[in-house]
């Protein structure tokens, strides 16, 4: 069975890629490298073993997706390309509304001229609405707060819509809670531009020194510790879960959403804690006020990944700040060479 990944070059597509070789599947991958390194398909060639196909194209453009299907005729997809920065995403809304949205457009017109209807789709934890009650449920309240997020509660709308004007459409959106760490190995992972928004890639630069302290968003939350709790996931882990959902995808014509976390909220100082052990010495780190829009508290229910899925994450959050450190020694070794 051959899957076309977009986003096959970033965070979470290049770990799909490895997790789906292993798994048996033919991969080709389609990126147009706007937040991702051109040198990343070879690297996952040389971890597979396999020459993968790598198409350089934005999804926006019709004729080059259309040519892609035409070459590779993939039996399905699974849909990782889009923005994802929550503040530039504030700043820059119909950008991300023209990228996110006209890109799954354009993907879902040549999949069905192309008569391929098994979809698998990132979404994000980001569309349940802040109010909701822990855990989070795939039936819990939905309202984004932000256009990142609408982007992709949006998104779920029209690929609910397409499923059921044709129901022969098979598709899956994944709620990513917060994927975190690298590959084992140490050759892909996460790479932000500039200064980190996200919490691990943060702490990671300043356990390497590149920043000076962690700022720790807030610490009167009603929080056991006072800071913001989240559910972090390995992105191996999520990597499997899109394995397992394209399974499930293969077996009966369907539209779910199914969350991916592990159900456990970690705050942000047991987070440093965790990255302190794998260290062995402590992260220099300040207090300050809270960031505007965060929730105090999200974490996954589990259940419906479990059940459907026969998924169950396998690392912890020590593993997820040994591996995000390996990748970032990884990242100071090549830039001296
Ligand atoms: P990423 O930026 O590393 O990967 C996304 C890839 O899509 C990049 O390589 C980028 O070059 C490519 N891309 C963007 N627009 C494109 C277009 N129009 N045509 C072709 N390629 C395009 O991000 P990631 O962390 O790997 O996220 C993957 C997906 O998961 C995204 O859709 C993101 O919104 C979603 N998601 C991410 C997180 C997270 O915290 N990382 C959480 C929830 C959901
Ligand atoms: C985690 C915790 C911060 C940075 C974001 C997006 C969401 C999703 C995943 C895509 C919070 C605290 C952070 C720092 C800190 N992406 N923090 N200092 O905000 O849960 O989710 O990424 O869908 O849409 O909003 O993740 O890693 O930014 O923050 O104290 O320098 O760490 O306040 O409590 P978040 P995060």
């Amino acid at each position: 069975m051959k899957i076309l990944v977009t986003g096959g070059a970033g965070y979470i597509g290049s770990h799909t890629v490895v997790e789906l070789v292993h798994a048996g599947y033919d991969v080709v991958l389609v990126d147009n490298l706007s937040n991702s390194s051109p040198k990343t398909p070879d690297v996952l060639s040389s971890m597979t073993g396999r020459a993968l196909p790598f198409y350089e194209a934005d999804l926006r453009d019709r004729e080059a997706l259309q040519r892609i299907f035409r070459t590779e005729k993939p039996d399905g997809v699974i849909h990782l390309a889009g923005w994802k920065a929550v503040g530039e995403s504030v700043k820059l809304p119909l950008s991300y509304y023209q990228n996110n949205l006209m890109s799954t457009i354009t993907l879902l017109e040549v999949m069905e001229e192309a008569d391929v209807r098994n979809l698998v789709f990132s979404s994000s934890a980001t569309v349940y609405d802040q109010a909701a009650a822990m855990p989070l449920k795939e039936t819990s309240g939905i309202e984004a707060g932000n256009p990142y997020g609408r982007t992709k509660e949006f998104i779920e709308k029209m690929l609910r819509d397409t499923w059921e004007a044709d129901k022969e459409w098979s598709i899956v959106s994944l709620r990513y809670f917060n994927p975190a760490g690298a590959h084992p190995s140490g050759r892909i992972g996460e790479k932000p531009n500039g200064i980190p928004n996200n919490l691990m890639p943060y702490l990671s630069q300043v356990a390497a020194g590149v920043r000076e302290e962690l700022h720790v968003f807030g610490s009167d939350y009603p929080t056991p510790d006072g800071t913001g709790v989240r559910d972090y996931i390995h992105v191996c882990d999520l990597a499997a879960g899109h394995v397992r959902a394209l399974e499930v995808l293969s077996d009966s014509c369907r539209y779910e959403e199914i969350n991916l976390g592990t159900g456990a909220g970690t705050s942000v100082l047991e987070l440093v804690q965790a990255y302190e052990q794998v260290l062995g010495r402590p992260i220099p780190l300040k207090m300050v006020e809270r960031r505007p829009g965060d929730a105090a508290v999200s974490f996954a229910d589990t259940h419906k990944a479990v059940a459907l899925l026969q998924w169950k994450p396998e690392r912890g959050v020590q593993d997820m700040c040994r591996d995000a450190w390996r990748w970032e020694q990884q990242q100071a070794a090549e830039v001296l060479q």
